[in-house]
Parts: structure tokens; sequence; C-alpha cells
């Protein structure tokens, strides 16, 4: 299993820097997905790590070893691309057999390592087939299984699910995540589908503009966004921008004024009065009667209601005027649109994010 170091990487495009002095080690053996928004520089940062595209900065270390200069075909790299890119006047075998072929492995050992690779990705009965007659589930399986068989260090995917419909979207990252863990190779994964970022991965970078915005598993990710760029773009946050007052009631928290009213938020130290953003998920806020008594609450009223089957989306217009989204479950009492009510910010999920 390989480690990868990537140390203040700057890649740049007729002089403009697409990434910027970047660094980032990659444990061995781990799944590691860039994520972000199109255009961030995902594409460009898994190519530069194949060995694609040249940095004009900073270096690129596979185990120690410096291969910044090491072109593609001799830093052990398989690759997996978005559009399949099979050979396709060769069948299926042929096609995975290719790479081995090239290295001019023995007849016999292609044959068992074909089929070995071709049973991991359920491909098996489908050896003859060519390209054309395949679906674009079973095409990725193979091409999976091509980039695989040469037994490189690393895995690079780049969106390797976005031509699959929603359904095969999910059987097929099961595969993949499936077959990287049983053949424990470091795996750099490209998507800017979150869901799928929090599905499959040890850990997730986040991109912004060329930069890693924050790193960490998933669940820090969506549970400790650090940043207001972070908590929108996993999951739909609701920001809302709060004047800090003092320190809070518990550990770690942080007295701020929310649309006219006093709250507690997790601010892990930061109670310094000024200007700050606070993040609160829909599914983390609750609404009650606006007659009964709410501490951490702040009053607004319903604008709109959606009644989803397992979720009801609400449409809040708090005190202060912002519109925010609030989730309640499907089987909770419903409130009708135009009801006064106090949407409770619980404390430890109601958390103080870099603007
Ligand atoms: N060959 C190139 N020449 C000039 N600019 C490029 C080139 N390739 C990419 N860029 C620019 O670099 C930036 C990052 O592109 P990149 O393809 O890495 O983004 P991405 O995150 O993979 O986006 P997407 O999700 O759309 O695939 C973009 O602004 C893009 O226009
Ligand atoms: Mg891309």
């Amino acid at each position: 299993m390989t480690r990868i170091d990537i140390d203040r990487l700057t890649v740049s495009y007729g002089g403009t820097p697409v990434i910027a002095d970047l660094s980032v080690e990659i444990p061995p053996g781990c799944f590691f997905t860039l994520l972000g928004p199109s255009g961030c520089g995902k594409t460009t940062l898994l190519r530069t790590i194949a060995g694609f595209a040249q940095p004009s900065g900073g270096s690129l270390r596979f185990d120690g070893a410096d291969v910044t200069r090491v072109p593609a075909y001799k830093r052990g790299i398989g690759m997996v691309f978005q559009d399949y890119a099979l050979f396709p006047d060769k069948s299926v075998f042929d096609n995975v057999a290719y790479g081995l072929r090239a290295r001019k492995v023995h007849t016999r050992a292609i044959d068992e390592r074909v089929r070995r690779y071709l049973e991991r990705v359920g491909m098996a009965a489908f050896g003859d087939r060519f390209p054309a007659a395949l679906s674009g589930g079973q095409r990725q399986r193979v091409a999976l299984a091509r980039a695989l068989v040469v037994e490189p260090r690393v895995l690079l995917m780049d969106e390797p699910l976005s031509n699959l419909d929603a359904k095969l979207r999910v059987q097929i990252r099961e595969s993949i995540a499936d077959l990287q863990r049983e053949v424990g190779i470091t795996t750099v994964f490209v998507t800017h589908d979150q869901e799928e970022a929090l599905a499959v991965s040890d850990r997730i970078a986040l991109m912004n503009k060329g930069r890693i915005e924050q790193l960490g598993t998933p669940m820090e990710i969506y549970g400790a966004p650090a940043t207001a760029y972070v908590a929108d773009f996993i999951g739909a946050a609701n920001l809302i921008e709060v004047d800090v007052v003092g320190e809070g009631t518990g550990p770690g928290t942080a007295r701020v004024r929310a649309q006219g009213h006093e709250i507690d938020v997790t601010a892990s130290g930061r109670s310094t009065p000024g200007k700050a953003c606070v993040a609160a998920r829909p599914e983390d806020l609750r609404l009650h009667a606006a007659s009964g008594a709410a501490a951490n609450a702040v009053p607004g009223t319903i604008e709109r209601r959606r009644y989803l089957g397992n979720k009801v989306t609400y449409r809040v217009r708090l005190a202060g005027g912002q519109l925010i989204a609030v989730d309640a479950h499907g089987r909770e009492p419903l409130h009708a649109e135009r009801d006064n009510v106090r949407v409770l910010f619980d404390p430890a999920v109601t958390i103080m994010v870099a603007p």
C-alpha cells in the first residue's frame, strides 16, 4: 500500500494557477475523495498525481520517493475515467489483458489474472463481448478491472459514476468501495456529488478554487464544517449572520444574537464579541408552537410546507426577516402555513463557522 505526499503543489495553465500551494498527505490504503464544484481543480490535481499534468511548483512523493518528474507510465497508477475509455475494437477480455500484454506478462498468467479480475467485478461471463454490447455500468466494471489487473500502486478515478443513472450509480459505487477495501489499494476518487463522497470515503478533501477548504472524515466534514462554504456544500445548511455577545452557558459554546434573539451555539472557543456566522442543518432544527416556552429558540412564521412522505420541509421566516429551511419527520404533528412558531436551535448542532 502506497502513501502519497503532496507538498506545496502549484499547477498553472498559461500562468494562471489552478492548484495553488496545495499540501496533503494521503495515508496508505486510504479511499481519498476530492470533492468540490465544477472548475475547482479536481481533475487537474488528479492528472498531476497521475503524471499527465506537470506542476510549476511543489512536489509529489509515493512512499517517500519523489515522483514529481517521473513520467506517468512509470508511476504505477491505474486510472478510471468518466467516459470508460475502453478500446471499442477489443473484446472485454482483451481490454482487460491490454496492460498485462504491454508489460510482456506470460500468456498463462495473463489468462489467470484477467479471469480473476473480471470475476471480482462481476463480469466473468462477458469476456467475449465488445464494449458496444455492454451497458454503462458493465463498461465501468470492465474499466475498473482493466485499471486494477496490472496491480497498480495507486488507483485514480475521475467521476467514474457520473454517466450512470441514479440506481446504477449507487450499485457501482458500492462495488467500487468493496473492491477497494478488498484489494487495499490507495485510491483517489473525484466527484462533485456530496452524498457519493460521504458514502465511500475514508477521508474527503473539500476543494474551493484550487485549495483544500477542509480535510476530514465524512463525519467531520458533515458534523463539524469549518467554514460557511463547507456547511453549504455538504448538506443544505442554513447560514445565519449573528453578533457574538460572549461566552455561552455550556462548555465550548458562545452566546450570540441571531435575528434579534439570543441563543447559545457551538463555538469551540470563539466567543469574542463581533460579527460571526452560524450554520444549522434543516434536520437539526425543531419547530414548536409559538405559545409554549422554549429555550434557545427564535420566533418565526411558516411560509411554505411540503409534505414528502418520509419528511416534511418547511420554509420559515424568522423574526429578523431571514428565510430558513426546517425538516421534520413525516409522522410528527404538522404545522400549518402562516402558523407562528418557535424554531429551536440545539446548541450542539448549531455551529459557528468562518464566513
Ligand atoms: N488544459 C487547460 N487549459 C487551460 N485551463 C484549463 C485546462 N484544464 C482545466 N483548466 C481550467 O482549470 C480550472 C480547473 O479545471 P478542472 O478540470 O481541474 O476542474 P474540475 O474540478 O475537475 O471541474 P469539473 O467538476 O467540471 O470536472 C478550470 O477553471 C478550467 O477551466
Ligand atoms: Mg473534472
